[in-house]
């Protein structure tokens, strides 16, 4: 079981840069940065939700919060009733770019996460599984530093997925990859959570990954961030856009929703 409830959740930050963040910041230094001020959203167990919004207007931080990251907020967030106050272990698993430990390599990386699989055979099955997935197959003895961006990625992918999280929270995930490596594990993401139903949240700014991916999609506005459009998916999977008018219908709106008007 893994319900998700974020109650009244708040967060501000006091603005410590004489730099500007952000083109549009016009904040002092001192000045209190409201990301967001009453956020109230639920997701049930096994639920894939896509969160979308301007850059900027708080989707990392939401979940660094909820994965227990960050503690200095208002409201709270539940696991199953049970309030996070810290980074919870093996059953939760946060997807973040250059997430790879440098000294270790490709397999050695993939093997942080199964390190309590007891049986040998099956922890170097899986293992090889994974790598072989993301087309990473004769770069096991790797480093990190000896890889390109997209594969680095696509070694980071291989690690979240490996752990089979109750919840994985995923912040970007395709960001760097090639066109047709995105497709191809997007794929891979949907069918995986087809066939085990984990929780899984993932941000991003691909509004064709949330139509193709998402059991729910949610839009924030810019900061302080709301909750602005919530969107639940009835489609069958595997998902076509072109083929799909509701789902041309809803990037639309959701194209709307964040302003591009011109796009729709
Ligand atoms: N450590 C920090 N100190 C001060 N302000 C911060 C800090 N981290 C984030 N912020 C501010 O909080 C706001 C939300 O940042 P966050 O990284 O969560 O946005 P985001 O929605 O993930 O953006 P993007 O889509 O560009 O990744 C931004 O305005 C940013 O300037
Ligand atoms: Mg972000």
């Amino acid at each position: 079981m893994s319900n998700i409830k974020i109650q009244g959740l708040g967060k501000s930050y006091i603005n410590r840069r004489s730099r500007k963040r952000d083109p549009g910041d016009d904040n002092d230094i001192g000045a209190e940065i409201k990301v967001f001020e009453d956020i109230n959203l639920e997701f049930e167990d096994g639920e894939m939700v896509c969160i979308l919004g301007p850059s900027g207007c708080g989707k990392s931080t939401m979940l660094r919060i909820m994965a227990g990251f960050d503690q200095s907020y208002k409201g709270q967030i539940l696991i199953d009733g049970k309030r996070i106050i810290e980074p919870s272990s093996d059953n939760v698993f946060v997807f973040q770019q250059n997430g790879l430990l440098p000294w270790m390599t490709v397999w050695q990386n993939v093997e942080l996460g199964l390190r309590n699989l007891e049986d040998e055979q099956e922890k170097e099955d899986t293992i090889q599984e994974y790598i072989d997935m993301v087309e990473l197959t004769g770069f096991e003895y790797h480093y990190p530093s000896q890889l390109s961006g997209g594969m680095q990625r696509r070694a980071e992918l291989a690690r979240a997925l490996a752990v089979n999280p109750e919840i994985l929270y995923m912040d970007e995930p395709f960001t760097g990859l090639d066109y047709l490596t995105h497709l191809k594990i997007r794929e891979e993401v949907v069918n995986m959570h087809t066939f085990i139903k984990k929780t899984m949240i993932m941000v991003t700014h691909f509004i064709d990954d949330a139509l193709i991916m998402a059991d729910r999609i949610i839009v924030l506005n810019e900061r302080p961030a709301r909750v602005i459009m919530e969107h639940k998916l009835d489609f069958s999977r595997p998902r076509n856009i072109e083929k799909e008018p509701g789902l041309r219908d809803l990037r639309d709106q959701i194209f709307m929703t964040l302003g591009v008007s011109y796009v729709a």
